[in-house]
């Protein structure tokens, strides 16, 4: 990653773009008055340093024994105590729930240097986000099932981690009561459940394979744990994906939620700081616009989640399209028209904010073919630049919010090097997404702190299957 003024380099994916941030710059052909509508996305350095000393008095609160209770920020105890060594070996099956996809894994780690994968995705009917806790569960099983089967793995005793990517507090490494559903899920009979138990008892109740649910993780862990194979010096895990949270090591001495935080041999504990829910005691209403308030409002969790409903991906397409229809509405984009398809709620795809903003400056092709599906026509070029600027407004204060969150946590662990595993599909596959988190966390960062952003493969495969083996090597 090379840096020149204002250009940045960015060579993850693909082909090398030069990218400039215009940071609420308005460009020549944009309106004043829509500039006037995003501002309040544009939040500066010192509100940036006001989320971080926010952040912080929110974090020591959820690791308190004392204040846990009442604490936005939860940091649960992950029960992970060990990073990877590099030497695990063995089968292990994963199921990764949580993300865009739903997915069945095998994983074999024979060496360090050979990790065999192979997964399959399934299908999620929407329809099972909102029903019982049982038909999710044991559609859950039947994939599981279909997969061991397709593979002659029905009569294997296989160890299986399940990445259950929602807050849990976990009471051990299989044993985790989920607290509050996200991300748009909602099934009865769940919360204030063990979902291991609900898991393993869906798997008997089919009584067709023996398979043995030995660990829940959060996937920021599965991240965290991946990326600590090959890079020792990883100590956070970070997701901004469909959701966005974030887990660290902390002291096993700070973790006071943990039973055994004095007397525990393990000097470390991985904590899942559960940072979505960060603000929902109402402390980011200065980062917040009213377009926020909108989506927050249209959610089946109003009022939660509120950090989260400002970075991730599940929100991010539906805060551009707010904005759009007001711009639309004051006749001051699209000829004061638009489509019956972007007066739809949630069809402007978070996706599309990465496909405009890789559009070259002055050129249009990625936003051109957006504007098609969404059945727009007849635009002029202040109406592409709108929509970029839109767009950008959007994503920088994303990625300047996850900045924030990672500062913290750094400063919060005292070191001064750093590796950060990150997953998740506005960090993979936005243009600028990585460019503008090292950006702004340099900018918060004491001098001299060092930290690479590495993109974790395969935290819900490799990172499930650690944390599955260190659930077995304990009870042994
Ligand atoms: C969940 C977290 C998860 C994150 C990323 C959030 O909605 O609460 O547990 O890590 O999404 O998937």
């Amino acid at each position: 990653m090379r840096r020149t003024s204002g250009l940045f380099t960015h060579s993850l994916f693909g082909p090398v773009l030069k990218i400039f941030f215009r940071d609420g710059k308005m460009p020549s052909l944009v309106n004043t008055e829509i500039e006037a509508a995003v501002k309040g996305f544009l939040i500066d350095q010192e509100k940036m340093t006001e989320v971080v000393e926010r952040m912080t008095k929110e974090i020591k609160m959820g690791l308190a024994k004392d204040t846990h209770s009442r604490a936005v920020i939860k940091c649960f105890v992950s029960h992970v105590q060990d990073l990877p060594t590099g030497k695990e070996r063995g089968k292990y099956l994963a199921l990764d729930l949580g993300g865009s996809t739903f997915r069945v894994l095998l994983v074999n780690l024979l060496s360090e240097a050979d990790v065999e994968i192979v997964s399959k995705s399934f299908n999620f009917p929407v329809t099972l986000m909102s029903g019982s806790g049982k038909a999710l569960f044991d559609f859950l099983a039947e994939c599981l099932s279909e997969f061991c089967h397709y593979h002659g793995l029905e009569n294997e005793s296989l160890p299986l981690g399940f990445t259950f990517s929602f807050p849990v507090q976990q009471q051990g490494l299989s044993k985790g009561i989920l607290v509050a559903w996200t991300k748009g899920f909602s099934c009865e009979g769940v919360v204030g459940k063990n979902v291991v138990t609900l898991l393993q008892e869906a798997i008997d109740r089919r009584g067709d394979m023996k398979v043995n649910t030995v660990a829940i993780l959060n996937d920021t862990v599965g991240t965290l744990m991946s990326c600590a194979f090959y890079h020792p010096n990883c100590r956070i895990g970070l997701i901004v994906g469909t959701g966005s949270n974030a887990c660290y090591v902390e002291k096993t001495v700070n973790a006071e939620c943990f039973e055994g935080y004095q007397t525990s041999p393990k000097p470390s504990m991985i904590i899942n700081c559960e940072w979505g829910a960060f603000g929902d005691n109402g402390v980011l209403e200065f980062v917040r616009t009213t377009y926020d308030k909108i989506v927050d409002k249209v959610t089946p969790n109003p009022g939660k989640q509120t950090f989260e409903k400002c970075i991730s991906g599940m929100y991010m397409g539906e805060l551009v399209r707010l904005v759009v229809m007001d711009m639309v509405a004051r006749d001051l984009m699209f000829h004061g028209t638009s489509s019956q398809k972007i007066q739809e709620r949630w069809s402007f795809k978070s996706s599309y904010i990465s496909d405009i903003e890789s559009d070259a400056p002055g050129e249009y092709r990625s936003c051109n073919k957006v504007l098609s599906e969404l059945g727009i026509v007849g635009c002029q070029e202040p109406d592409k630049e709108a929509l970029r600027f839109i767009c950008e407004a959007v994503s920088s204060r994303s990625a300047k919010l996850c900045a924030c969150g990672l500062v913290t946590i750094i400063n919060k662990m005292n070191i001064n090097e750093v590796v950060i595993g990150i997953d998740g599909s506005v960090y993979r596959f936005h243009p600028k997404y990585h460019d503008l988190l090292q950006f702004h966390m340099k900018k918060l960062l004491k001098p001299g702190v060092k930290f690479e952003l590495v993109v974790s493969e395969d935290g819900s495969g490799r990172g499930a299957a650690l944390v599955a083996a260190t659930a077995v090597k304990a009870k042994l």
